[in-house]
């Protein structure tokens, strides 16, 4: 029984597999439909989410699976004091694997380490968020067509987006993939990612608050939302919430294959203006979220 809590826990190969198998679901869905029948998939969500606990549960049903949902801590017995760790062996008992979201990093492992199912971290904290990733992979490899030789922005809040944290770990893995790091000062990427992923794996990769100066160089610009949730103060949010605004006329110097993508939800960060652009790819990536589900629900539950 295996669980995914960080995309490392999935090799590069396996990536590959997901990926060829979520491009098969798109194109013969009818040969997945009954997949999963009479299997149960539990969504426990201590968080908020649109995207992922109803990409989740859609991938489960479009598997022909049910779901057994829960997506508000307040009403489970978690409000009474419940550790994760009784949760996810409570849950062992319904249910045939797991995706959990928590505020808490580190979470969702001791749910895997309790549970006697197969457990996904649907997002930790500020820590990661790999099946927002699985997502990420698809969309890369459909509109680029490569992880290699690629020039990859990052920006707004890097210290907190824990989507940024896993897909960096993603593409760490990948020849020439260079990174630019946009950011303002005081959520610039944590030091645990910056050594012991980039600097470890040898990647190149510049820092910088200016994302006009670097737009031209870009193949793929990941913009991300300043994390209300995960700040001490308002003010310190107030201040640093609209840091970055891509609009129609910054994406002028960028290059014409250029792929915007954005985790969402958006705030302020992406302008309505850009949706129209053929390089806005973000509403692309929340579809293939569900199709990379798919694809991963399949292989935690070993179907053929
Ligand atoms: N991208 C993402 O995790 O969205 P939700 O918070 O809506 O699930």
């Amino acid at each position: 029984m295996r669980s995914v809590i960080d995309i490392l826990d999935l090799s590069v190969e396996e990536l590959d597999e997901l990926v060829a198998c979520a491009n098969d679901i798109i194109a013969n869905p009818e040969k997945y439909a009954h997949k999963c029948a009479g299997k149960k998939l539990a969504t426990l969500f201590f968080e908020p989410s649109t995207r992922t606990r109803l990409s989740f549960e859609a991938a489960m049903y479009e598997l022909g699976g049910n779901v057994l949902s829960m997506s508000d801590a307040k009403s489970s017995s978690a409000a009474k004091g419940e550790s994760v760790a009784d949760t996810a062996k409570t849950i062992s008992c319904y249910a045939d694997i797991i995706a959990m979201r928590h505020p808490k990093e580190g979470a969702p492992l001791v749910a895997s380490m309790n549970a006697t199912v197969p457990v996904i971290n649907a997002g930790d904290g500020g820590h990661n968020h790999p099946t927002q990733t699985l997502a990420d992979l698809l969309t890369i490899s459909r509109e680029k067509g490569r992880f290699n030789d690629i020039t990859v922005g990052f920006c707004g809040d890097l210290k907190f987006g824990r989507t940024v944290h896993s897909l960096i770990s993603a593409l760490s893995r990948y020849k020439n993939v260079k990174f630019v790091l946009i950011s303002p000062e005081e959520l610039k990427l944590p030091s645990y990612v910056k050594k012991d992923i980039i600097q470890k794996n040898n990647l190149e990769y510049v820092q910088t608050t200016d994302l006009e100066s670097v737009m031209p160089e870009l193949d793929i610009l990941y913009m991300t939302r300043v994390q209300r949730e995960r700040f001490f103060n308002e003010e310190d949010y107030l201040r640093l919430k609209d840091s970055y605004i891509l609009t129609p006329e910054k994406l002028e110097t960028a290059k014409k294959d250029l792929c915007v993508m954005h985790p969402l939800p958006r705030v302020n960060e992406i302008s309505v203006a850009v949706d129209d652009d053929p390089r806005a790819c973000y509403f692309k990536q929340v579809l293939n979220g569900k199709f990379m589900r798919m694809a991963l629900i399949l292989k935690l539950l070993e179907v053929k």
